[in-house]
């Protein structure tokens, strides 16, 4: 079985990645100014990067910027350390059932089970004492099987199964500065797998509705697992939001004549193939089980007894992941992108405000029903950049029974068709979103769109400005008055891509290094804004890409407007979630899918040509892991 579900997005890329043709950051910044300038002619005025309100940054960024990535190394600039933390199969530390890792992939499914998952990806930071013990609470966003397992897919079978889904969903552990470096603290009473077989709960207008309700969950209130966890947001009362990303590769044997299905993309055969040993992916058996994703869920780390919960409120989409702001009368407003190209960008505005902790409960406990109750709305950008948040509300605005909405649970299931009625504006990959916590602007990466404006495909528009739109951009918008308003402007911080690009389309409109397909996005604590990429294996190194070296995290200098290039990762990895301790002094930044293929991800050999970090032992299986970063003066990070 030949699969990488990471391209199918993105469908115009080439295979059989090869590592040539890296020109010298030289040449690259030689040819920076003309491209950028060739940019300016061919966008319209909206969609070039506006002058309106800059990012607020009151701490300076004095780090010395590094080149581009060409090794299977992470590079940090003079100064600064890195070590992995917590790779994949490492156990979480759970007292008494701690086995060890075994680089041959013969641990087995039980193992995994209480080992770190596969593919990490969004990543938080809680704290148990300040900025010296906390958890670490991470998402496994799915699995390289030819790692995995002895002899990757061959002889594929109902453990093997198991162990991919047990390889799949959230580590919670515990990390210590002992005053040398940071470690895990093992056993912890808080170290915790969630994987695709663990129980939730479900939350809001979709808990009990018929269409999620299954053979083995006649109620429709417990659904096993959460799978795809890309992006990760930390809720100000303490809990960790995870979205339930490309949910529908997991799922087997659809049924073509169902529109709902089809405009969800649930296809015949699985890339994971769990439907051959596990009937609940089976869609011809369980045709309400794909419903039961594509959610936001939330996890109450403190707590290692608490049952996670599907945030059905919130709307059901491939999420990237969730992020909350608050409003001045205490309202929580969570912002989420979909993460599939022309989708759309959401937000959620709740009915109650935030409680603070009391009467015995923490303050996640006191909010534990917060986000079940609230309004949706889906994101319209306007051409003369403000734009409008549209409620989806059932009843209103064509969202009534007539129309295939039969209540609001239904509106939330059929997220994407409410959105399409309703006119939102169909986005170029939405990825993460960061809030600015001083200004007030909300950023959002859109990664890539290389379909849009080819036939069939929706046009270019002002808010998604590029045709076949390799590179993506991010966007960015304010609302009127405060977070919870219908009402907003927006322009572009940014379009990615080299300048020196050939192709007018793919010339980028940045100040400083250079970056292609932005993914994460974030603050850190003195609110400096940090930018991650996750350009696919096939494309880097050559053609447009040729210039922009290994996936790598940026800061954005709010000062200069320019962008300064801190980290670079592994050969073929992405670098995704960045989050500090309270002092800004430790980064932990997690290190995704080293040796990635654009070949076969079932082979065992494949990843191994290209990667063996962090290990770097002989034939050694290349490792996702959890990264520290420091000064090595103990300084700031970014400083
Ligand atoms: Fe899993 Fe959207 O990146
Ligand atoms: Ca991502
Ligand atoms: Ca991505
Ligand atoms: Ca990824």
């Amino acid at each position: 079985m030949s699969k990488d579900f990471t391209q199918m997005e993105d469908s115009n890329l080439s295979s059989n990645p090869s590592i040539h043709n890296i020109s010298s950051p030289e040449r690259r910044m030689f040819l920076g100014t003309a491209g950028a300038l060739a940019l300016s002619t061919l966008l319209p005025a909206c969609a070039q990067t506006s002058t309106l309100t800059p990012v607020a940054q009151a701490t300076t960024l004095s780090f010395k910027p590094i080149p581009i990535g060409t090794t299977d190394k992470m590079v940090v600039p003079e100064g600064y350390r890195a070590h992995a933390l917590a790779p994949w199969g490492e156990p979480v530390g759970i007292a008494g059932n701690m086995p060890a890792f075994k680089m041959d992939g013969s641990n087995s499914a039980a193992d995994q089970a209480v080992q770190m998952g596969m593919h990490h990806d969004g990543l938080h930071y809680y704290s148990l004492d300040g900025s010296k013990r906390g958890l670490l609470v991470m998402n496994h966003e799915y699995v390289d099987d030819g790692l995995l397992h002895v002899g990757g897919m061959k002889d594929w079978s109902a453990e093997k199964v198991r162990k991919s889904q047990a390889a799949h969903g959230i580590s919670v552990i515990e990390v210590r500065d002992d005053g040398k470096d940071w470690s895990m603290v093992r056993p912890s009473r808080y170290a915790r797998r969630i994987t695709a077989n663990t129980p939730f709960s479900i939350g809001g207008p979709c808990r009990g509705h018929a269409m999620m309700r299954t053979a083995a969950d006649p109620r429709g209130e417990t659904i096993l697992g959460t799978i795809n966890n890309c992006a990760s947001g930390r809720t100000p009362w303490g809990t960790y939001l995870s979205g339930e990303e490309n949910f529908r590769f997991y799922f087997g044997n659809f049924d073509a004549k169902d529109q709902h299905q089809q405009r969800w993309g649930l296809v015949k055969e699985s890339f994971f193939g769990w439907e051959q040993h596990d009937s609940r992916f089976d869609i011809s058996k369980n045709p309400n089980e794909p419903n039961r994703f594509g959610w936001v869920v939330e996890v109450d780390p403190m707590d290692p007894t608490s049952t996670p919960i599907k945030r059905t409120a919130l709307g059901r989409a491939a999420h990237e992941g969730a992020w909350v702001a608050v409003t001045k009368s205490g309202k929580a407003v969570v912002y989420s992108g979909e993460d599939a190209r022309n989708e759309y960008i959401y937000k959620f505005v709740s009915r109650d405000a935030i409680k603070p902790a009391g009467n015995g409960l923490t303050q996640a406990q006191a909010n534990r029903e917060l986000l079940d109750n609230g309004t949706l709305y889906v994101a319209k950008f306007n051409a003369d950049g403000k734009g409008t948040w549209l409620p989806m509300v059932h009843g209103q605005a064509g969202l009534t029974a007539a129309n295939g909405f039969a209540d609001q649970g239904e509106v939330c299931i059929k997220a994407r068709q409410a959105s399409d009625l309703l006119g939102a504006t169909k986005m170029d990959r939405p990825e993460w979103l960061a809030i600015d916590p001083k200004s007030g602007w909300v950023y959002c990466t859109l990664t890539n769109n290389s379909a849009r404006g080819a036939t069939g495909q929706p046009a270019v528009d002002a808010a998604n400005p590029r045709a076949n739109n390799a590179h993506g951009h991010i966007i960015r918008w304010k609302e009127a008055g405060d977070f919870d308003n219908a009402n907003f402007e927006w322009n572009h911080l940014l379009l990615a891509g080299d300048p020196a690009a050939a192709r007018a389309e793919a010339k980028g409109n940045i100040k400083g290094d250079l970056f292609g397909c932005a993914d994460g996005i974030m603050f850190d604590p003195a609110g400096r804004l940090w930018i991650q990429t996750d350009m696919h294996a096939s494309q880097m190194y050559k053609g447009e890409f040729a210039n922009l070296g290994n996936n790598q995290m940026l800061a954005y200098d709010a000062a200069t407007g320019q962008c300064k290039r801190f980290f670079t990762g592994p050969t073929n990895s992405e670098v995704t979630g960045g989050t500090w301790t309270p002092d800004g002094k430790t980064l932990f930044l997690n290190i995704q899918h080293p040796g990635e293929t654009a070949g076969d991800r079932s082979d065992p050999a494949e990843p191994t040509k290209f990667s063996n970090w962090p290990d770097y032992t002989q034939g050694g299986r290349p490792r996702s892991s959890t990264v520290v970063v420091r000064k090595i003066d103990g300084g700031v990070i970014g400083t």
